[in-house]
């Protein structure tokens, strides 16, 4: 089927990459990667070749036969540039000599102190959605996939990690030579780099958590449970095809709460709290070996198929291993933050539908949970109508149908037409996917422990606080959701209640502080302000980020903390993160 990416100047009739051969040295002083690539083509190429980059220096190209002439256009913000490479003929190998900018959109570069030891520098790579164009030059559209290997060069006593087998290590003069072999096919976005003083431990027999040796106990504990996770999957969506799951416990400016990245799983260090209580994050990003990974959105404007169903799934595993009433829990909240943001784009805004037009806009600025949740929801929805004894077969052949390919939304559609020809009796597709705003057949969620907080919520109405025994035995997400559905303005003595109440100063679940600092800042309760400062000094997690942002923008007394906060921690914070948030506080006139 043919369709348009509107994120890559990429031309796919010309042929698609089919291997890349990567030479990386990592270099610490300039922070710039220099890099050799030997790419193969699944056929040979004649004419010219249009690749995506993206700030990257290109010092040449060449065949076997010869050096080949090329030109970069126009840079644009959001696409960077078109690597025009000219006049090839029968070509089935090129070798681009090139080195990356100390500014490329993917990379972080981290001095000693932004990492857990603070005493070696930290490189890491985050290129999902359109980032992996300023690493290397690519057709940069996630339906084309490659295999690589890499040889990684570093600075000693570092090491490298990628998303790959890791098959051994050189030493060298003063350098740490790292192999590595990706031999299943994946899509540029899923290119993954890290380099550092990192360690690793092994979970089971096919997972292992890698960190900075300061935090690699507690990261094993917390992640205790992954070989357990694994298997529970894979009795639901069919065998875990990528041989490994590690993860990387990545430092704390990592913009995301988790990456999923094939066979090393980055993870924010946020989830490190001592009481496994956010390791759904982890089912998430396992479950996207599945659907993501295996079967791959054609185009960020199909987001939704990645991040819907791997939602979905996540929610298979979690029941399995904490219950229904976990389950529900959970997709209350997390549908809560969904309406938030479509109340921050509009209600009527093309955000909130499934699938819209991305031409001009840039995926990190419609980055949002809304395709997760709302996605979610279509296809709960759907397994309602059909029951889950269809619903799962259904699941394995998308899976078995789709697998190493790219799909559209519309290819979606048709698969679920012709796999259930009533479907349509049952429910308005096109309202779900196509238009604004959310459905009114949406899934409803129930459980005793929202009860439980429901109840809570009405006695505040009535002028009463929740009784320490009334919450002494509270899940975090029922404190979470307690913080969600509070008016957004207090009495300021409201809030120091319940900051004492839940002991909010002690707590190290950064979703429930997030929550309360939101109510704190918009009510004037001005003893929390350490504390946010303390976060957006040191938490580079956007999910936490934009909300306080937002937050202290918004309100009178703090308007001003906003842009003094960002001038003076930007610089720690990823690229993308300080895109974000600069734009956050334009659109405030901050
Ligand atoms: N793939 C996403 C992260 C992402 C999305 C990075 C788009 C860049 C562009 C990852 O799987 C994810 O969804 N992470 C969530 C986890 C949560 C939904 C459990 C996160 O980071 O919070
Ligand atoms: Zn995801």
């Amino acid at each position: 089927m043919e369709y348009r990416d509107p994120h890559s100047y990429a031309d796919l009739k010309q042929g698609t990459i089919s291997h890349i051969d990567f030479d990386i040295s990592v270099n610490f002083q300039n922070h710039k990667l220099s890099i050799i690539n030997t790419y193969q083509f699944s056929k040979p190429i004649n004419g010219p070749l249009f690749l995506d980059i993206k700030d990257l220096d290109i010092e040449s190209i060449n065949t076997k036969k010869g050096a080949l002439e090329w030109e970069v256009d126009k840079r644009d913000d959001v696409l960077g540039q078109r690597l025009h490479i000219k006049g090839l003929s029968g070509v089935e190998s090129i070798e681009i000599v090139f080195s990356t900018s100390p500014e490329a959109s993917a990379l972080q570069w981290l001095l000693p102190a932004q990492t857990a030891g603070k005493k070696q520098a930290y490189l890491f790579s985050q290129c999902q959605a359109i980032h992996a164009r300023s690493v290397f030059p690519c057709q940069d559209s996630p339906g084309v996939r490659f295999t690589y290997k890499a040889r990684v060069v570093v600075p000693a006593p570092m090491t490298a990690v990628m998303s790959a087998a890791r098959e051994r290590v050189d030493e060298e003069k003063g350098s740490n030579i790292c192999y590595f072999d990706m031999p299943q096919p994946i899509p540029s976005y899923l290119f993954a780099i890290a380099v550092g003083n990192i360690a690793g431990k092994d979970l089971g027999s096919r997972s292992r958590i890698y960190a900075e040796p300061e935090v690699l106990e507690a990261a094993a504990w917390e992640f205790g449970k992954t070989e357990e996770m694994i298997s529970e999957a894979e009795k639901l969506f069919g065998p875990y095809t990528w041989d490994r799951f590690d993860m990387l416990l990545m430092p704390p400016s990592f913009p995301y709460g988790g990456m999923e990245n094939p066979r090393l799983t980055f993870l924010t260090p946020t989830l490190i709290i001592g009481d496994r209580s956010m390791t759904n994050v982890v089912a998430h990003e396992l479950a996207h070996s599945w659907t993501g990974n295996l079967v791959t959105n054609a185009t960020w404007e199909d987001f939704w198929l990645n991040e819907g169903w791997t939602v979905y799934a996540e929610r298979r595993i979690l029941q399995v291993l904490e219950g229904e009433d976990y389950v529900q829990l959970q997709s209350q909240i997390r549908q809560n933050s969904m309406f938030r943001d479509m109340e921050l784009f509009g209600m009527e805004s093309d955000p909130t539908r499934l699938n819209f037009s991305q031409e001009g806009i840039d995926p990190d600025d419609v980055f949002s949970t809304i395709p997760y949740e709302k996605g979610f929801s279509f296809l709960k929805r759907i397994e309602q109508i059909i029951g889950r004894e269809k619903f799962d077969p259904f699941i394995l052949k998308y899976i078995d149908t789709f697998k190493f390919k790219g799909i559209n939304t519309e290819q979606f559609l048709i698969f679920l037409r012709e796999n259930f020809p009533n479907i349509d009796d049952n429910i308005n597709i096109k309202q779900w996917v196509f238009e604004p705003g959310f459905p009114q057949d949406g899934p409803a969620f129930h459980s005793s422990m929202l009860d439980a907080v429901d109840n809570s919520i009405r006695s505040f109405e009535e002028g009463k606080l929740p009784d320490r025994k009334d919450i002494e035995n509270w899940r975090s997400e029922q404190i979470e959701l307690f913080m969600q559905r509070l008016p957004r303005v207090l009495d300021r003595d409201v809030c120091r209640s319940y900051y004492e109440l839940f002991d909010l100063g002690k707590t190290r679940n950064r979703n429930i502080l997030s929550e309360f600092y939101q109510v704190a800042i918009a009510s004037g309760y001005e003893d929390i302000i350490d504390g946010v400062e303390e976060t957006l000094a040191n938490v580079g997690r956007m999910l936490y980020l934009k909300p306080l942002y937002r937050a202290l923008c918004e309100t009178k007394w703090s308007k001003h903390l906003a842009r003094e906060y960002f001038e003076k921690y930007k610089s720690g914070y990823h690229p993308i993160a300080a895109m974000v948030i600069e734009s956050i506080l334009k659109k405030a006139s901050v």
